[in-house]
């Protein structure tokens, strides 16, 4: 079977569970992997059976081979290493948060319009078959008007170096914020129109957790608690006028449930085939990049945008570094 040849760029934690997905994925491999450090590159490359391994970056995005390129490093790299791969013609794949800030985002945007090379953020919550069923549902009218969304979102990462430095773009906002605030644009389809929020910082002044109340022009709302400070529920409910869902883990839903007014009308799990819920975006950027498209229809470029746009405005209004 021809296989997809992902090069993986960072041999870090997330892409370590890319790796294992990607072994376990039809019609594709982690064909490379790239770190500053050819040993941690050849560990990588023994731990998940990668052919080729790269002492740097550079070297991966020059492989003739590689079709698409992840990136798995700080945000505060994202920007400058997807300008290198979109510049070398390579179709990538970032990790959110996309990139730092939003003039960094629009540049690397622009430039994958502009050369028509595929770009798109590593949102998988945008590819998983458990939102697409729960967007469906919601479309139907099956609980009426959604009024109101809350959720939760935290996990302790205090000792995890890239969240809590600021010169690594740390901070709750963009490492975990960002996950509730997509799905928020996914069920309202707008950005907010009126903001309240509060925030907590570490003593590096990077945000530690904060709370978002969002109004939208419809009429509905959305609440979200982000920490990185402990291990929240991490569900949210979604209610309407005829009814509500509730999604256990926002981050990877293990189950939604539809409820009427009076009872449960449908219990929904994930599709037994499913790896790790990260190979959907991969089979979507790889269907782009075939197609020969700059981006995927369920993370386009513009809500990137608007997103990172978003989470900018905050993190400025609280004074984060
Ligand atoms: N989608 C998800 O569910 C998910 C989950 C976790 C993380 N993420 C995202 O993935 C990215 C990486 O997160 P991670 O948790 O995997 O991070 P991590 O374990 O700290 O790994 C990051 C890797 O980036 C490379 N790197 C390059 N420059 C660096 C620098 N100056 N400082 C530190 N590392 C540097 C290192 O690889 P080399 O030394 O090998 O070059 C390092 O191993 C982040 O943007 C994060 O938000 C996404």
């Amino acid at each position: 079977m021809i296989e997809f040849k992902v090069g993986i760029l960072g041999a870090g934690k997330i892409a370590g569970v890319i790796a294992d997905t990607l072994n376990k994925l039809d019609a594709f491999c982690p064909y490379a992997i790239a770190s500053r450090d050819i040993d941690r590159a050849n560990e990588f490359g023994d731990t998940y059976n990668i052919e080729k391994r790269y002492g740097s970056y550079e070297e991966l995005v020059n492989d003739p081979d590689v079709e698409l390129i992840y990136i798995a490093t700080p945000h505060s790299h994202h920007a400058e290493q997807a300008k290198m791969c979109i510049n070398a013609g390579k179709p990538v794949l970032v990790e959110k948060a996309f990139t730092a800030d939003m003039e960094s985002a629009i540049e690397v945007m622009k430039l994958s319009e502009d050369k028509n090379v595929f770009c798109g953020e590593a949102m998988w919550i945008r590819f998983l078959p458990m939102y697409l069923r729960l967007i469906d549902i919601i479309e139907k009218g099956t609980i009426g008007k959604v009024n109101t969304i809350t959720c939760s979102l935290g996990y302790d990462l205090r000792k995890k170096e890239r969240v809590i430095k600021p010169e690594l773009a740390g901070g709750a906002m963009l490492d975990l914020g960002v996950y509730p605030i997509n799905l928020f644009t996914m069920i309202y389809n707008a950005p907010p129109a009126s903001i309240g929020t509060s925030c907590v910082k570490l003593d590096t002044g990077v945000d530690a957790q904060e709370i978002l109340q969002f109004n939208y022009k419809n009429g509905g709302s959305a609440h979200a608690f982000v920490t990185m400070m402990f291990k929240a529920d991490n569900n949210a409910v979604i209610y309407g006028d005829k009814g509500y869902i509730e999604v256990k883990n926002i981050n990877n839903p293990e189950e939604i449930i539809v409820y009427d007014r009076e009872k449960a009308i449908a219990d929904i799990k994930p599709p037994e085939k499913q790896i790790s819920g990260y190979e959907y975006e991969f089979i979507a950027a790889r269907d782009a990049i075939i197609t020969g498209k700059f981006e995927t229809a369920l993370m386009p470029h513009k809500d990137t945008i608007n997103i990172m746009t978003l989470m900018d405005n905050l993190r400025r209004n609280w004074k984060v570094k």
